[in-house]
């Protein structure tokens, strides 16, 4: 799997606060920066080839919008999926949550591109809406796929915070969750002992994205570097970092801006979300 160059991402980074700071310090659901933040996704995505599409959805009384990319080769009916949301909360631009999932699959998804990868199964990305209202953009997506096109799918791999700046190096645990498969989060275990990089499991449980899909009985995995709770110890010394604090101290804030990511942590876990990506697209059996 290709090396992610984290300037690429940053660079996406940079684009979303751009856009938070030019629409008054936010890019939530159903304010103009969710709007501007489609836009410059799709916009990057459409020009390298991919099948977009945007699913429009109301909540709250204000419209929303899931962006789902296909890439466009391998077996339709062998899907694996990678997604993040793409909103922030209204109180800051979200860069670290979640600029930071968005950005590393777009960069992910570009790649995709730029190699003319051929696998054998179908690569779909999705950047979900809505999701700091109580996940409902993803929920929607699942909640209206066809029965058909939900057995597709073979994998959901979720993508919410990793840029923390006290980061930690978390994967979703197979057996702490409905859903959980063992082999995703193996397969994102594994470029991290690539790395050198210890992590550990946590039970995400119903937090993110992945909630949807696990409910509707898909296989489920996800990378984190951590939100509010804080550092210990025994985790400053295995990862660095300042214990006692939180892995990151401006969760949900208006700090939550360019200057809020350990560009460490988002270029190991860019990397291991292209290592996933490649992996599970080329053949393999199934996960379980
Ligand atoms: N979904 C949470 C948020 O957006 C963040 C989170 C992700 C928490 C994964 C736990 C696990 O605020
Ligand atoms: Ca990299
Ligand atoms: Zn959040
Ligand atoms: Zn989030
Ligand atoms: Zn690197």
């Amino acid at each position: 799997a290709p090396d992610i160059p984290v300037a690429n991402v940053r660079a996406h980074l940079n684009q979303f606060q751009s856009i938070a700071t030019g629409n008054g310090g936010n890019r939530a659901h159903g304010r103009p920066g969710y709007r501007a933040s489609i836009d410059y996704v799709q916009g990057r995505l459409n020009a390298v080839g991919y099948t977009t599409s945007l699913q429009q959805f109301t909540s709250g009384g204000l419209t929303g919008w899931n962006l789902i990319a296909e890439w466009p080769r391998g077996d339709a009916n062998n899907v694996i999926m990678a997604g993040g949301h793409l909103d922030s909360v209204t109180a800051g631009p979200g860069i670290n949550d979640n600029g930071s999932g968005s950005a590393a699959l777009l960069e992910v998804a570009l790649t995709v591109a730029s190699q003319n990868l051929n696998p054998a199964k179908r690569i779909r990305f999705g950047w979900w809406g809505a999701e700091e209202r109580g996940l409902i953009g993803s929920t929607y997506y699942v909640n209206n796929l066809p029965s058909a096109d939900r057995s597709r799918i073979k994998a959901y791999i979720n993508f919410d915070m990793i840029g923390s700046p006290n980061a930690g190096y978390f994967v979703y645990s197979a057996s702490g969750q409905p859903s959980g498969s063992l082999a995703l989060q193996q397969t994102l275990q594994a470029p991290f002992a690539t790395m050198g990089v210890p992590t550990e499991l946590t039970s995400v449980g119903g937090r993110s994205d992945h909630a949807a899909f696990a409910n509707a009985g898909i296989p489920i995995g996800g990378l984190f570097t951590g939100a509010e709770v804080t550092k210990t110890s025994a985790q400053a010394q295995k990862w660095g970092g300042t214990a006692g604090q939180a892995f990151d101290r401006c969760y949900h804030a208006s700090c939550d801006t360019t200057s809020n990511i350990n560009v460490t942590a988002l270029d190991r876990n860019s990397d291991a979300i292209a290592y996933a990506v490649w992996t599970l697209s080329a053949g393999t059996p199934p996960p379980t």
